[in-house]
């Protein structure tokens, strides 16, 4: 039955005309897959990708010019650009599929997507000051398998980031990152449509025709106007972040084309794979970078129980994640020697910053509110309808969030510089998989998620700019094992993440008070936790101990491959050129060397881009 329902599908593509039929069907394929999911439980490691035969050769899989690792947010981007060239032949390896028509429903996200084989699954190891309110006080690590990579799981939120972050970026050594140079990629890939006509757009920041759509979700919600209201009030600009200026507040752009989910497989690779040229093999686990002396040579992958191994003419790019691509690097004999060492891995380069400064924003849970305002309830039904004729509604949000502010507290020093991050979100939604694969304690789930469907609405805050280092390390020397990964969040010594958490903190119920706020009767529901019941409620103290149970990192790890000039303390230079090796770079979010004041996938877009332009231009 599911199988005739998921071949109609495909069918109903185009936004406008629809059947009842059509309705029927995505009711079934949502229905049948919500609760699929429920009952999905993740994989501990990746032995379903094991090889049949422990002992026979690799089988030749030939040469290429380009293999790129990953076809994920950076690596379906980079291989779309290489493979402009025609006589270039761009192959790329990717573990997971290609994703199935319920995955670009945008709500299946949070909801679907999460939990089901398109997430690696991973959790962090467990955590002694942080990460507190999860079972086995273990935080989850969502990463997307499948072509789109992570941006087939994400809520694709688009922001690029503050300028100082660029001038940063080039400051740490890095010619050719600051924001005149990266600014001309983010347009280059951007086909803006301004659908939110409340929202300030600054049109001379934007572009209309490339490959990646950005909209702004709608019917906009009530609650969220008031939320924009009441950032007036306190004297904030309501302005376009991604424009000239970042501190202010706006409807969010995100990465929907009439509501569908543009992940980087649907916008960029798809409509490419015409290509003769570009070759793309899914469900192929990469698990060996091959070197001659110090020059890459090719990769070994697992497809089907079967070892291939491919060489390369021109360059190996590993776009695998940051926490994949320095695990690979490490399986492959480049990284810190010493841990190396300790699991009989021959060392090729010793760069002991491979898998260090792992660094994340993150994310204040619980700051619920109740209101006397009841967003408009629709059933499944209604919401198929609207998605099927406008592209809007609830089917066409990852989440009920539609806006979001940028702030710098007083803890940032450069003006203009936003160190924290508020996003407003209904609370209608999310809450499946915040039980299931975030895996709440129920003594603070209970204390915290106290919402009425329509009724409630929760502030994320987000502090930016954190200091707390964590890493990724090897479990053993077997790349069928999942690597080990400590967030280490609120861990920094002089407790700067914590202070900007309470800023954060603070912030939210200062706006909660504005007059816009009191209109629609605003109270805090977080009730005190029962694990902190020793210090007074809504005091300092009591977010410091809260803090630990209910502040999560915010899935934008970077840093892990780290981009600089020192072969000390950077994993790749200026170009993305692994230090000391030949013919690898590294292109994902593992080199950005600093926690940015944004979301991170446009900037993966953005390394791709730029990278496959440093390329070309190499060769
Ligand atoms: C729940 C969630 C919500 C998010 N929301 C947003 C948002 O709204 N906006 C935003 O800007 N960012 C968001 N992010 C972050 C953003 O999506 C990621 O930072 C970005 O996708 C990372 O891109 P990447 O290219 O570095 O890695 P990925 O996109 O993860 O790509 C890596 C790819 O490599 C593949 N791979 C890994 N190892 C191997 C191997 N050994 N062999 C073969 N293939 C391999 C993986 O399967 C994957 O496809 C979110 C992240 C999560 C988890
Ligand atoms: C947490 O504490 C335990 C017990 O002291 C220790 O074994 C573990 O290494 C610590 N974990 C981290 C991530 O520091
Ligand atoms: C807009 O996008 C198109 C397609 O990528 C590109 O050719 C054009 O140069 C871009 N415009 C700007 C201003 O970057
Ligand atoms: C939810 O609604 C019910 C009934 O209107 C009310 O009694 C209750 O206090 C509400 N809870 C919250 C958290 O707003
Ligand atoms: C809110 O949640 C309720 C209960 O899950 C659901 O019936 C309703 O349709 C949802 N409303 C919207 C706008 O999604
Ligand atoms: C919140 O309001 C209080 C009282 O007006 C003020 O002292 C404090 O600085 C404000 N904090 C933030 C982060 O807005
Ligand atoms: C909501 O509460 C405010 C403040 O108490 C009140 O003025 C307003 O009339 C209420 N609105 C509704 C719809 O109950």
């Amino acid at each position: 039955m599911l199988t005739t329902l998921v071949t109609w599908i495909p069918l109903l593509q185009i936004v406008a005309a629809y059947t009842t039929c059509d309705v029927d069907a995505y009711e079934n394929l949502i229905r049948t897959r919500y609760e699929k999911s429920q009952d999905y439980t993740f994989p501990v490691d990746s032995g379903s990708h094991r090889a049949l035969s422990a002992t026979a050769a690799p089988t030749d899989f030939g040469e290429y010019d380009f293999v790129v690792i990953g076809g994920g947010s950076t690596g379906a981007v980079m291989a779309t650009r290489l493979s402009e060239v025609r006589d270039w032949k761009v192959l790329v390896i990717e573990a997971g599929r290609w994703p199935e028509k319920l995955v670009s429903i945008t709500s299946a996200s949070y909801k679907i997507n999460i939990m089901s084989d398109y997430n690696w699954g991973y959790y962090s190891v467990q955590q002694n000051n942080s990460c507190l309110g999860f079972v086995g006080n273990r935080c989850p690590l969502p990463r997307g398998k499948g072509l789109g990579g992570t941006s087939l799981l994400n809520a694709m939120i688009y922001v690029r980031g503050n300028k100082h972050d660029y001038q940063k970026w080039c400051g740490m050594g890095n010619p050719g990152w600051c924001y005149k140079d990266v600014l001309p990629y983010f347009l280059k890939s951007e086909n803006f449509h301004h659908t939110n006509k409340l929202a300030p757009v600054d049109v001379k920041y934007h572009n209309y025709s490339g490959p990646l759509w950005v909209e702004q979700p709608m019917p906009f919600h009530e609650h969220h106007k008031v939320f924009l209201k009441a950032n007036e009030q306190m004297g904030y600009k309501i302005r376009d972040i991604n424009g000239k200026e970042q501190i202010g507040a706006m409807p969010f752009q995100v990465n929907t084309k009439k509501g569908r989910r543009q992940d980087s497989g649907t916008a960029f690779l798809k409509p490419v794979l015409y290509r003769d040229n570009l070759k793309v093999m899914p469900n192929s686990l990469v698990t060996k970078i091959l070197f001659d002396g110090k020059t890459a040579t090719g990769v070994k992958f697992l497809n089907n129980g079967i070892e291939y191994k491919v060489g390369v003419r021109k360059e190996v790019i590993l776009s695998a994640g940051t926490i994949n691509s320095p695990q690979l690097l490490m399986l492959s004999g480049v990284g810190p020697a010493e841990h190396l060492k300790e699991h009989n891995i021959e060392v090729v380069a010793d760069l002991p910053a491979v898998g260090q400064s792992y660094s994340d924003h993150l994310q204040v849970h619980g700051l619920v509110f109740s209101s006397n305002i009841s967003e408009p309830t629709t059933t499944l039904r209604t919401s198929i309808e609207q998605y099927l004729t406008r592209g809007q509604g609830p089917l066409a949000e990852a989440a009920p969030t539609q806006a979001v502010g940028y702030y710098r507290t007083r803890l940032e020093k450069t003006p203009g510089y936003s160190d924290l991050e508020l996003s407003f979100q209904d609370t209608n939604d999310t809450t499946d998989a915040l039980t299931h694969y975030y895996n709440w304690k129920s003594s603070i789930s209970s204390r915290t998620s106290i919402v009425n469907a329509s009724t409630s609405f929760q502030i994320f805050a987000t502090p930016l700019h954190t200091k707390s280092l964590g890493t990724v390390r090897l479990k053993s020397a077997d790349p069928l094992d999942f690597p080990l990964v400590d967030p280490n969040i609120l861990s920094d010594k002089d407790g700067h993440d914590f202070d900007l958490a309470y800023e954060g903190i603070q912030l939210v119920l200062n706006l909660t008070q504005q007059e816009a706020f009191k209109k629609i009767d605003t109270k805090l529901t977080h009730q005190p936790l029962l694990e902190c019941s020793d210090v007074k409620f809504l005091t300092k103290d009591y977010w410091r101990c809260a803090a630990k149970y209910i502040i999560n990192h915010n899935n934008h790890p970077v840093s892990t491959c780290k981009m600089g000039p020192n072969a000390k303390k950077n994993v790749v230079d200026h170009k993305l050129k692994v230090h000391g090796i030949a013919n690898l770079r590294v292109a994902d979010a593992s080199v950005i060397p600093l926690s940015m004041s944004a979301h991170i996938n446009a900037i993966c877009y953005m390394i791709a881009d730029k990278g496959a332009d440093m390329i070309k231009a190499d060769w």
